[in-house]
């Protein structure tokens, strides 16, 4: 598995892996929008193929996870920690030292994954996440230190 920055042409990949995490999938164009706002970035995990992907955002001293997936067949392999590695070092690197992101209160796998790599609860924000059909999911705002080099 290689990481690397996402450029122009992986927008249909990032988009075809966020479609496979997410039951509400944003549009191509969106990503697109995301990856080029200021600050914006994506690393993008591949082997024979896209597997996961992580899209960032840096204002001045301060980095946002704008989301991440991983593809379902290739889960618990390391893949979601590798990539918020890479994407705090470069976070790090353009001069971030906090690393916030918003994560629903009901989904357990990214909430066990943001422990695992020391982001650290600092805000809940009620009722965040619509759930068709159900109550809305709160949102737990998590922060990470980070040193000159993403540590
Ligand atoms: C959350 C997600 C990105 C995790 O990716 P991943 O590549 O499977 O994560 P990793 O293999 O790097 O896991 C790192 C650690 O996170 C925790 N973790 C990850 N998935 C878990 C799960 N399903 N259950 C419990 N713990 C889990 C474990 O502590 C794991 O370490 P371990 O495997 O050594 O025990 C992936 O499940 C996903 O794409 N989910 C759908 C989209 C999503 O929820 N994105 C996050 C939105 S904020």
């Amino acid at each position: 598995m290689t990481l690397r920055l996402a450029q122009p042409a992986d927008v249909e990949a990032l988009h075809a892996l966020h479609a496979q995490a997410f039951e509400a999938p944003w549009p191509a164009a969106e990503i697109e929008r995301l990856m080029h706002i200021m600050g914006g970035f994506a690393v993008l995990a591949e082997a024979d193929g896209p597997q996961g992907f992580i899209l960032t955002r840096t204002v001045a001293d301060e980095a946002e996870i704008l989301t991440l997936a991983v593809a379902p067949d290739f889960r618990r392999q390391g893949l979601g920690r590798a990539l918020v590695e890479a994407a705090a070092q470069e976070a790090a690197r353009r001069g971030a030292r906090s690393f916030f992101l918003e994560v629903a209160e009901d989904n357990p796998a990214a909430l066990a994954l943001y422990e695992s790599t020391d982001f650290q609860a600092v805000g809940l924000r009620r009722a965040y996440y619509a759930r068709p059909g159900a109550k809305p999911a709160d949102a737990l705002v998590l922060r990470r230190p980070l040193n000159s080099r993403g540590g």
